[in-house]
């Protein structure tokens, strides 16, 4: 803290530049974290125009996301609906990200009942009533990425099922809700962990949400659970992340496909549920980048999309 004390004093400007008043702003954060200097400014805030291009991605990411869901339903193979994903993109003159992504073979992720992440679709794999099912979007928009991802029930499904997914919008909307400048990272995990496993469900720990730009996983991850080892980030205005916390009905242990190498399962055979959204560091609320039209008109930031046939 020495070097710190010498650079900023509790009532000069905050080192980040919101204006406020160090003591009234960042002055916690850099205590509970031990910070020993001043970080750089905005060491991962992006520029007015990058700031922009995260816009276009995010709201084109979203318009895929309610494109789709109007085919989520008993009957399709997830492979008709990485087909429907990839044409609309493509269309549209943009690029599905996690097509040939550190390998990965489709353009979309298809993560069905005890699938927590990374399911490859298949012409063989039929959704069925009561599946839960996550399909988790990509998409790179003149060089920026959006992301996000919604559970869909499909049919009459437990109410175990609809408990976890309940369980996991809110787990959302809390991480989202900690996204505050002056916030360190592990506030996220704070606001998520504690009410999931109050709900007698865990938090995936292997899998976490990331930084997010002109490069799909980018510096810092952002945790869903608490531990030791979070970054030591404090939230800046203009930086763009995202939050996806994988919610379990039984245990947090995951075990990934040793064929495929890429489809991950709860170990204990238990169902999952993910929600993501990308959003945007602001002085005040957070800015969700990839809202879907439906729930910018609806005015919630998760819109449950529920087929009952
Ligand atoms: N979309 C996932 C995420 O939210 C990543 C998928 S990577 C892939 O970070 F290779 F599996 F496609
Ligand atoms: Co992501
Ligand atoms: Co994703």
């Amino acid at each position: 803290m020495e070097v710190y004390k010498r650079v900023i004093k509790r009532n000069d400007p905050c080192w980040c530049g919101s204006g406020k008043k160090y003591k009234k702003c960042h002055m916690q954060a850099d205590q509970e974290t031990n910070r020993k200097h001043p970080p750089p400014k905005n060491r991962y805030a992006k520029s007015p125009e990058e700031i922009a291009g995260m816009r276009r991605a995010g709201a084109f990411n979203g318009e895929l996301l309610d494109y789709m869901r109007s085919f989520v339903k008993a009957g399709v193979s997830t492979g008709k609906l990485n087909a429907l994903a990839h044409e609309y993109t493509v269309s549209h003159g943009h690029v599905p990200a996690t097509l040939n992504y550190r390998g990965f073979p489709k353009s979309i992720c298809s993560s069905i009942n005890n699938v927590v992440c990374h399911g490859i679709p298949s012409e063989t794999e039929i959704l069925k009533d009561g599946d839960i099912i996550n399909i988790d979007l990509t998409s790179i928009v003149h060089g920026f990425h959006g992301d996000s991802s919604e559970t869909f029930m499909i049919g009459a499904v437990s109410p175990e099922a609809g408990h976890l997914v309940d369980v996991t919008v809110e787990a959302l909307k809390r991480g989202i809700g900690a996204v505050r400048a002056g916030n360190h990272l592990r506030e996220i995990a704070n606001a998520i962990e504690p009410y999931v496993n109050s709900q007698a469900c865990s938090v995936v720990r292997q899998y976490t949400g990331h930084g997010i730009g002109r490069k799909f996983h980018e510096h810092f991850s952002v945790y869903h659970h608490r531990a030791d080892d979070c970054e030591n980030v404090v939230l800046e205005p203009g930086m763009t992340l995202t939050i996806e916390p994988m919610i379990n009905l039984g245990g947090y242990e995951v075990v990934t496909d040793t064929e495929d190498k890429w489809t991950v399962r709860t170990k204990d055979g238990s169902l999952s549920a993910q929600f993501e959204h990308t959003v945007l560091v602001t002085e005040h609320e957070p800015e969700i980048l990839t809202l879907t039209p439906s729930e910018k008109a609806a005015g919630e930031i998760v819109i449950l999309n529920v087929h009952n046939q």
